[in-house]
């Protein structure tokens, strides 16, 4: 069975996406066969993954659609093969906007990917979920579905307030859809040659000792280049800082599952 991840911080640009491919890569590199799963309208992963949103026939946005009208599917068809060996995008593109406002009116919409991914599960070792930068169905549904979330932490000042946030719902969520969920934290864009940077990843570390994971992502330009080329960190700059620092913290995801222990 799929071990699955999702991304989550409702807070805007703090390397969601980014860690999401750059994950997946390294994973799928270290022997993996992985899924990475674009929840988000704005479709960063699915362009970051070198596919056009629009120019594909059906996206995630169809299979949610066909597991609310009970009407058969075939998720292979909509799955896109990257060019990293063992790595499988499910894209998605604009019409999840106008599909997540009307979740909420089905009854149980947060297992729709769950029942969606339950018969790919045993092709996978891990699934990655990109959620988009709110706490909306969406990331509801993702946090239902997922045995973990990796909060993704920019270091920077109000870092800890957002995620504060964030951990309530992820305890609402434990309470009705999900018991097991377990979260782990990400510091991401960390700069050591900034005060604030150094000051925010200690609050982070003395404040949520139990959730920071011990490698973090460094900032690097280099990142910022690679969604425009479509692909990974670690096939775009492979000797980068950032490309090692990815494949690290999937060394340490996979060898540690204590590092996402549950908050208590
Ligand atoms: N470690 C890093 N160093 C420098 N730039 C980075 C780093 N990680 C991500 N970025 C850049 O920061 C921007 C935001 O990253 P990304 O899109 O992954 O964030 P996100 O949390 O998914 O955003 P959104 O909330 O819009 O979905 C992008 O331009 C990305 O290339
Ligand atoms: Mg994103």
């Amino acid at each position: 069975m799929a071990r699955v991840l999702a991304i989550s911080n409702q807070k805007g640009g703090v390397a969601k996406t980014t860690t999401c491919l750059s994950l997946g890569a390294s994973l799928a590199a270290a022997g993996q066969q992985v899924l990475v799963v674009d929840l988000d309208s704005q479709a960063n992963l699915t362009m970051a993954a070198g596919f056009d949103p629009d120019q594909l026939d059906e996206t995630i946005v169809d299979l949610l659609m066909a597991e609310i009208e009970e009407l058969p599917y075939d998720l292979d068809m909509i799955l896109c093969t990257t060019t990293v060996e063992g790595l499988q995008l499910l894209p998605a593109d604009v019409r999840l906007a106008g599909l997540e406002r009307r979740l909420y009116e089905y009854p149980g919409y947060e297992y729709l990917l769950k029942k969606i991914l339950h018969k790919k599960n045993p092709d996978y070792d891990m699934i990655l979920l990109d959620c988009p930068p709110s706490l909306s169905a969406l990331t509801l549904m993702a946090l239902s579905t997922a045995d973990e979330v990796l909060i993704p932490a920019q270091c920077e000042y109000y870092a800890a307030k957002g995620l504060e946030r964030l951990l309530e719902i992820v305890e609402a969520v434990r309470e009705k859809t999900n018991p097991a969920l377990s979260a782990a934290i990400l510091p991401t864009m960390y700069d050591q040659r900034n005060r604030i940077c150094r000051m925010v990843l200690n609050q982070l570390q003395q404040g949520f000792p139990e959730m920071v994971l011990d490698h973090l992502i460094g900032i690097d330009t280099k990142l910022r280049e690679a969604p425009a080329l479509g692909e990974p960190i670690t096939v775009y700059a492979p000797n980068t800082r950032a490309a090692e620092q990815y494949n690290a913290l999937a060394a340490e995801i996979l060898e540690n599952h204590k590092n996402t222990r549950k908050v208590v």
